[in-house]
Parts: C-alpha cells; sequence; structure tokens
C-alpha cells in the first residue's frame, strides 16, 4: 500500500510538470536491440514519424527484457516516465494494480479491441475490465531453427521426438559442428526449459507445474527427466556459450557454424536481417514433441499516467500499434505473428504463416499456455526464482535430484 502510494505520487508529479515533456514525442523504453528486433521497431517508428511525433528510443539490452523492467522500476519511482513501455504479461498486471499505468478504454472501445485481440492475450491487456496495455504481437518460444545446409550434409530431417532430436545432435557433434547454438544466461536456459517441460510431460503436465505451480508436478518424476534431460542438452553446447547473448547465438546457425538453436521466434528476424530464407536457408520448426501444443508470449507497450499534454502522444502510438496494416508489417520482420485474429497471413514466410496456423489450432484445442521463460505463466518473483534453479542446474553447480527438490521450494516461498 505504500509503495502504491508513494508510485502515486510520483507519477502525478510527474504529470503536474509534463508541461515541459514535448507532446509530439513518442519515448519508448523497449529491449529490442538485436538486428532484427530493430529493424521490427523501425517500421513502428517510421509510422509514427510520417505523422509528425519524434522518437525518443530508450533501449535497454537484455532479451527477456530483465534489465529493462529494472530500469523502468528505477525510472517510475523518480518520477521520469516515459510514453511506453514494452512490457510481458505478468508485468503488465503487475504495474496495473499499483495504480499507475494508463486506461487505454477510450480508444479500445472506438477501435473495437475486443473483438480482435485473441482472449488469451486480453488476460495481459486487461485489468478490471479495462484496458491496459496494446498488444503488439504473439511471440511462441517452442521453436527450432536449423541451419538447412548443415542439416543436409549430416543427412538430417527436422526431428520429430525427443530421441529423434538426440539422434540429430549427435550426427551434428560428429561432423564436427556445434549441435547447439546457446547463451548461457538465465532466461535463455528457461526458454529451453519450456520446450522440455512441454515435451516431457505434455501439456496438462506443462500447465500444471509451470501455470498452476502444483507442488506435486514441481516434485515429480517428469520434473527430474526435465532435469536429466536439460543434463543431456548441455553436453551439445560450444564451451564458449556462457554469457552470450541470443542473436549471437542465432548467428553461428545462420553463418553454418552450429546446427541448431532451441529459441523462441524472434530467432527469425535474426535470419530473415541476414537476408536468409525459410525452407532455402533455414528450417524452422516446433521442439519435437511439443507439435500442437505452444507456450506464447505477447509484447505489449503499456503506458502510463502522464498529463494531459503526453496523451495524444499515447493514443497515437496505440492506434499505430493496433493498425492492422502495421500488425501484419511490423511482424513479418519480429518473427511473431499478428494480436489481432482479423489480420492476413498472405504477407508472412512459411515461418510466419506456421506461426499463425499453430496459434490458431492451439488455442481451439486449449493447449496455447502462456511461457513461463517470457512471464506469462506467473508473476516475476517466481519467474525469477525458477531461472535460478534451472540456471544453476544448467552450469553444473547442482545435481538433478537437488535442482528438482530447489525448484519445489523456490517457487514455494517465491508464490
Ligand atoms: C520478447 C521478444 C524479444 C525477445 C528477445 C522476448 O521476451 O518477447 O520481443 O525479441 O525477448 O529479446
Amino acid at each position: 500500500m505504500m509503495i502504491k502510494k508513494m508510485l502515486l505520487t510520483t507519477v502525478f508529479a510527474a504529470a503536474a510538470t509534463g508541461a515541459l515533456a514535448q507532446s509530439k514525442e513518442v519515448e519508448m523504453v523497449h529491449w529490442w536491440t538485436s538486428g532484427g528486433e530493430a529493424a521490427a521497431l523501425n517500421v513502428l517508428k517510421e509510422n509514427l514519424q510520417k505523422q509528425g511525433y519524434t522518437w525518443k528510443d530508450n533501449p535497454i539490452a537484455g532479451g527477456g527484457g530483465t534489465q529493462a523492467m529494472t530500469v523502468l522500476r528505477a525510472r517510475v519511482t523518480s518520477g521520469n516516465i516515459p510514453t511506453a513501455v514494452q512490457m510481458l504479461g505478468f508485468d503488465i498486471l503487475d504495474w496495473a494494480e499499483q495504480g499507475v499505468v494508463a486506461d487505454l478504454t477510450p480508444v479500445a472501445t472506438k477501435e473495437g479491441w475486443d473483438k480482435v485481440v485473441p482472449e488469451a492475450l486480453q488476460k495481459f491487456s486487461k485489468y478490471e475490465d479495462k484496458w491496459i496495455a496494446v498488444p503488439v504481437n504473439v511471440h511462441s518460444t517452442n521453436w527450432i531453427w536449423a541451419n538447412k545446409a548443415v542439416m543436409d550434409k549430416i543427412g538430417a530431417k527436422p526431428p520429430t521426438s525427443w530421441d529423434e532430436l538426440i539422434a540429430v545432435l549427435d550426427k551434428a557433434k560428429a561432423a564436427g559442428v556445434t549441435a547447439l547454438a546457446h547463451g548461457g544466461q538465465p532466461w535463455q536456459d528457461a526458454t529451453i526449459f519450456d520446450s522440455v517441460v512441454l515435451t516431457t510431460g505434455g501439456a496438462e503436465f506443462y500447465k500444471k507445474s509451470m501455470i498452476d505451480l502444483d507442488p506435486q508436478a514441481l516434485s515429480s518424476d517428469t520434473m527430474k527427466k526435465v532435469f536429466e534431460r536439460m543434463a543431456q542438452l548441455r553436453g551439445y553446447v560450444d564451451p564458449n556459450f556462457s554469457g552470450r547473448d541470443w542473436n549471437l547465438a542465432s548467428s553461428m546457425v545462420i553463418k553454418g557454424d552450429a546446427a541448431m538453436q532451441i529459441m523462441g521466434d524472434w530467432a527469425k528476424g535474426e535470419f530473415v536481417n541476414a537476408g536468409k530464407k525459410p525452407n532455402e536457408d533455414f528450417l524452422c520448426f516446433r521442439f519435437p514433441g511439443t507439435q500442437g501444443n505452444v507456450t506464447f508470449n505477447s509484447d505489449q507497450f503499456v503506458m502510463f499516467k502522464v498529463g494531459p499534454e503526453r496523451r495524444e502522444a499515447q493514443n497515437a502510438l496505440a492506434t499505430a500499434t493496433m493498425d492492422p496494416n502495421f500488425q501484419s508489417a511490423f511482424n513479418v520482420v519480429k518473427g511473431s505473428a499478428p494480436a489481432r485474429t482479423d489480420v492476413s497471413d498472405a504477407a508472412f514466410d512459411a515461418c510466419g504463416k506456421k506461426a499463425i496456423a499453430d496459434l490458431k489450432e492451439a488455442s481451439a484445442k486449449g493447449t496455447l499456455m502462456g511461457s513461463m521463460a517470457h512471464g506469462h505463466a506467473n508473476r516475476a518473483a517466481v519467474k525469477n526464482a525458477m531461472y535460478d534453479v534451472i540456471s544453476r542446474h544448467f552450469n553444473g553447480q547442482i545435481p538433478t535430484d537437488q535442482a528438482v527438490k530447489e525448484l519445489a521450494t523456490a517457487v514455494k516461498s517465491a508464490s
């Protein structure tokens, strides 16, 4: 309550001095710093510049947005409020609970967002029936990106089960290629974990363990198998994986120095940005054993309460983001699917079309589930507790049995 009061005071103080801020300026805090991400953001930047807005870029490096969220908290606490912030899932709801985010319901009602934004996203774009975020896209994490020439050279096809995946990784290793391009950062380890949980236990187990935080599921034999498999995958990464940024791992696959990367579909943005084509230069396929299921995350723009002179820019940004043409143009470059159900897949490449179709299928089947790694399964405290155990285990600091035990206890104390 005390924190809420402090935040409200600083936000309103900022609003009062808001006249200093330019009404025609859009300042965006985000973590889209890779080549593909920057290219996608450019679509929005240019769109707003055409409408007479100046773009003030505030990129904060760090995939998954952990660092951006730390910087944001410091800024809001000191009353230095940006126009909008890129945010994920439960972080949006956390900020909404503080009472400091802007109500976008008037724009949303006028433009009929309710009818076109999928239910799974609305869960995070609305709070107490008010629109408090603008969904930009739908990404998903259970993907693999492979270099086609390397796959051809080792005589491998996209694997469809765990055992087939291991067989392909073994072939790559035997051929002297790095089998798995990976960056050892907690959010990247957790991104792999999303897929390993899903393939090992299926959709029901993913829901029970990652979303419902069922203590039995968290400490089950299936979870033990998940950690065993994580350790197995660790055997296929190169010795320099520690701390590597995700886009550098993508680049290893793009260049043919590595066979594949397990990563969300923002990785496609890197391939496309490097001039590579699906099915010619690279292959995209669902993590083996997770076909038909999707672990998703949606980037959304959250606006804070600001003075009236800055609201016009916020509304313009909201309208520009929800524009169906923008949703197509942006997501074609970003690697994600549109956040509206009424956008045609015509402009998308084969991987983009598959992403859109998979989302539809999973949503109909009830197996469209929030990504733990990207803040759509639980609040940040739980997510970070999981990150910690997953990464220490992946780095060989704790054995599997201990990881299973620690996962359950860490989640319990964080939730
Ligand atoms: C975001 C993506 C971003 C990725 C890597 C994810 O959490 O949803 O938009 O490209 O992190 O930075």
